[in-house]
């Protein structure tokens, strides 16, 4: 852990950079992100251009306390104050009506503005500092997994960054929960730490669900958060005649596994942990440490069905969506997300 002077004096040239109108890379208890002033259009601009993204993908702008929401939000529901109050800091985006002062370049040209606060000291002591919100997505190239580490960002994206500043690896691992409190029934937009069940405690009602194939939040592409290498999610009992078929033909396998399941020699094994929570913190730097073996295919342990698993599933979905063809299921008892 570097000294407090060391973290002060690294927070402050954050912050001036910020204000600079620059680009900062920071830790949030889920993934790294690239962050600019969210009231500077022009610095915000800067986010789309180093990550390659689609100018009508809108950003999370990230803010220290609840209070701070009339400032970006206006017709505030009730359930927002609920849970804004139960859940934050934590992984949880609340999507609201915009306030008027919120550029379009945040919210690509939408009513709508995605807000949360995060759960982390850097993050939190850098919002306090910058004196504003931080409009932030993950700080990785477009549709490529999120990073959990400063050193994945500095890898990805190190040279479009003005400031990085190192947390050490994300607790969560990967994205918020994104709940629609716009429309008249809160509506779930991507899955994560925060589940359903979660939500529904706190506010006392039914969330909506889309289906995996209905539209959702515009950037949520079914084929995102992908490895470079085709990724093929298998049911447990057939990953080791999987491996086996496709060492037969000539392919390097890797394979990330949960279960005590024999491999041949030849794979590329990671042993995951056995809880979604483990599961999740460590998906992402997994993924990347596969890409950088060179395989031709990464098997993937197909995880529980259930809610606890949920968000794990879905991104493990998208990342076998990726490829077309060669990213493929052979899962029988596939969940909507
Ligand atoms: O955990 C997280 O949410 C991380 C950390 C850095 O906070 N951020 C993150 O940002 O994952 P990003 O941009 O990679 O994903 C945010 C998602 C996008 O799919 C975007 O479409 C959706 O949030 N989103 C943002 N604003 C929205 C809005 N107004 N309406 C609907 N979807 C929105
Ligand atoms: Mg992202």
């Amino acid at each position: 852990m570097p000294s407090p002077r060391k973290l002060l004096a690294a927070m402050q040239g954050a912050a001036a950079a910020l204000h600079g109108g620059g680009l900062v890379a920071f830790p949030t208890e889920t993934v790294y992100g690239l962050g600019a002033d969210a009231e500077n259009p022009a610095a915000v601009a800067r986010i789309f251009a180093a990550k390659g993204r689609p100018a009508d993908h809108p950003l999370i702008v990230h803010i220290a306390n609840p209070d701070q929401l009339t400032h970006w939000a206006k017709d505030i529901p009730p359930a927002a104050w609920l849970l804004a109050r139960r859940c934050w800091p934590g992984p949880l985006t609340l999507i609201l009506r915009r306030a008027c002062r919120v550029p379009d370049i945040v919210t690509g040209g939408q009513d709508t503005v995605g807000l949360r606060v995060p759960d982390h000291p850097l993050a939190l002591a850098l919002i306090e500092a910058s004196g504003g919100g931080i409009a932030a997505p993950s700080a990785n190239r477009f549709g490529r997994v999120s990073p959990t580490t400063a050193a994945h960002v500095r890898e990805e994206l190190g040279a479009a960054m003005d400031f990085i500043l190192d947390g050490g690896p994300c607790r969560v691992g990967i994205e918020s929960t994104i709940l629609d409190l716009s429309g008249h029934q809160p509506r779930l937009l991507r899955p994560g730490a925060i589940t359903i069940a979660g939500i529904e405690a706190v506010l006392g009602q039914p969330i909506a669900q889309p289906g995996s194939h209905a539209p959702r939040a515009p950037g949520m592409l079914r084929s995102h958060y992908a490895p470079k290498t085709p990724v093929c999610l298998v049911p447990a009992a057939h990953l080791e005649a999987e491996a086996r078929r496709r060492l037969a033909q000539g392919q390097r396998v890797a394979a990330l596994t949960m279960s005590a399941t024999l491999l041949p020699e030849a794979c590329l094994r990671q042993d995951m942990p056995t809880h979604q929570t483990g599961w999740a913190r460590e998906l992402y730097a997994r993924l990347r440490a596969v890409d950088a073996q060179g395989s031709d295919c990464i098997l993937i342990e197909e995880p529980p069905i259930g809610a606890d698993w949920q968000a794990v599933r879905d991104r493990l979905e998208r990342a076998a969506s990726a490829h077309g063809a060669s990213g493929e299921f052979l899962s029988m008892g596939r969940q909507p997300f």
